[in-house]
């Protein structure tokens, strides 16, 4: 959680100001960040979570135990659709765990976020 509110602090929103941090932890510990980026376009928005999956991907990493996933907000900022679709086919069924500025916020497994997912074993 740390991690992600860390990441925050570099998001890209000049848009909606609307800023996430995300921080996936992988199975040796090791913690990679990510931030929201939007762009004039808007279309091209990037997510935190999938900035951090996008992250830890090209740094060689694949096997990940958890996610936290950062805004400043008191709901919960649960991933979006395309989101727990990338998080799912590369990390599993990952922890999430959602927390503001302050305290947690919820905790998941992504496999109740994306019940029923299409993944590569359905490509065979
Ligand atoms: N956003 C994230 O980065 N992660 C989420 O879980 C929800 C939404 C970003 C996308 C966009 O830059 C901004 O928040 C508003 O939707």
């Amino acid at each position: 959680m740390d991690a992600a509110r860390k990441a925050r602090l570099n998001a890209c929103a000049e848009f909606s100001h609307f800023k996430v941090g995300a921080a996936l932890e992988t199975t040796d510990g090791t913690i990679i960040a990510g931030c929201n980026i939007e762009n004039a376009t808007y279309g091209l928005t990037i997510c935190a979570e999938r900035v951090a999956m996008f992250k830890a991907l090209s740094e060689g990493h694949r096997e990940f135990r958890r996610v936290a996933v950062v805004a400043d907000t008191e709901a919960p900022t649960p991933p979006c659709g395309a989101c727990r679709q990338i998080l799912w086919e590369f990390g599993g069924d990952l922890e999430v765990i959602l927390a503001n500025l302050k305290m947690e916020t919820g905790r998941h497994r992504l496999s109740d976020l994306l019940p029923s997912p299409f993944d590569a074993r359905l490509l065979k």
